[in-house]
């Protein structure tokens, strides 16, 4: 499966079988998750084995079961961190989903008390990432029409409007799906309008539209 089938296959999962991850799979998730830590400077740890942080029932709008496995991005406050925690977040998930696991991007509805246990001093947890073989595999949420999230003064390429289904399809908090797309030229521009980690999705949206339109096509103003 590529990164463009992960984009199509990928659903937030929220109750998980025992199933452990390990092996190759294991190695693979680890690899990545290296390679974006060393190239972000995020704290991106992949906690295994460790029911408590999604431990009892936490009221919310997702009720989770089974998680054992989650990944905890973090870093030092900056300007630009939430929106690079969710870039480098989504690309671990769309490779999770091409290993054939299932996840969930998780803000609110774990025990941030447990999970500083795994984070160094300072550092700001942003969001956690369910991950693990899932009951099943979710189902498509439902989305906005490409022209509510675009602003153009031309004819959209066709890469460009594969990049925007590509972001309709991203994950987003409670799927609000607030963010627009300016085209000029080869130059795009991707703005958050708001709402709950606004930043996060911004970054989890620009990722997904980059797999979707080709980076060789275009510029990010
Ligand atoms: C930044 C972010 C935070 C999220 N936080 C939670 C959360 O706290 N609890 C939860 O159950 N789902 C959470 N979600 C999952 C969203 O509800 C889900 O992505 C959205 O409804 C779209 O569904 P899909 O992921 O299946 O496409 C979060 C998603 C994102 C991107």
């Amino acid at each position: 499966m590529d990164t463009k089938e992960a984009v199509k296959l990928r659903h937030s999962v929220r109750k998980y079988t025992d199933k452990p991850i390990k092996g190759e799979t294991l190695k693979h998730l680890s690899d990545e998750i290296k390679s974006c830590v060393h190239e972000s400077g995020l704290s991106i740890r992949l906690i295994k084995d460790e029911p408590k942080a999604f431990g009892s029932f936490i009221p919310g709008y997702g009720i989770f079961k089974n998680v054992k496995n989650y990944i905890i991005l973090s870093g030092p406050k900056t300007d630009d961190l939430d929106e690079k925690a969710g870039w480098y977040g989504e690309r671990i998930v769309l490779k999770a989903t091409q290993l054939g696991l299932d996840t969930c991007w998780v803000g609110l509805t774990f025990k941030k008390s447990v999970a500083k246990n795994y984070v160094k001093d300072g550092n700001k947890i942003i969001c956690v990432i369910a991950v693990g073989y899932g009951e099943n595999h979710g189902v498509p949420h439902k989305s906005k029409t490409p022209d509510k999230v675009c602003v153009l003064n031309e004819k959209p390429p066709k890469w460009f409007k594969e990049g925007i289904n590509a972001a309709l399809l991203a994950p987003t908090a409670v799927n609000q799906q607030r963010f627009k797309f300016f085209l000029n030229g080869n130059n795009v521009r991707a703005v958050s309008t708001g709402g709950f980690f606004s930043k996060v999705d911004l970054g989890i949206v620009k990722y997904h539209f980059e797999v979707g339109a080709g980076k060789e096509n275009f510029n990010w103003q």
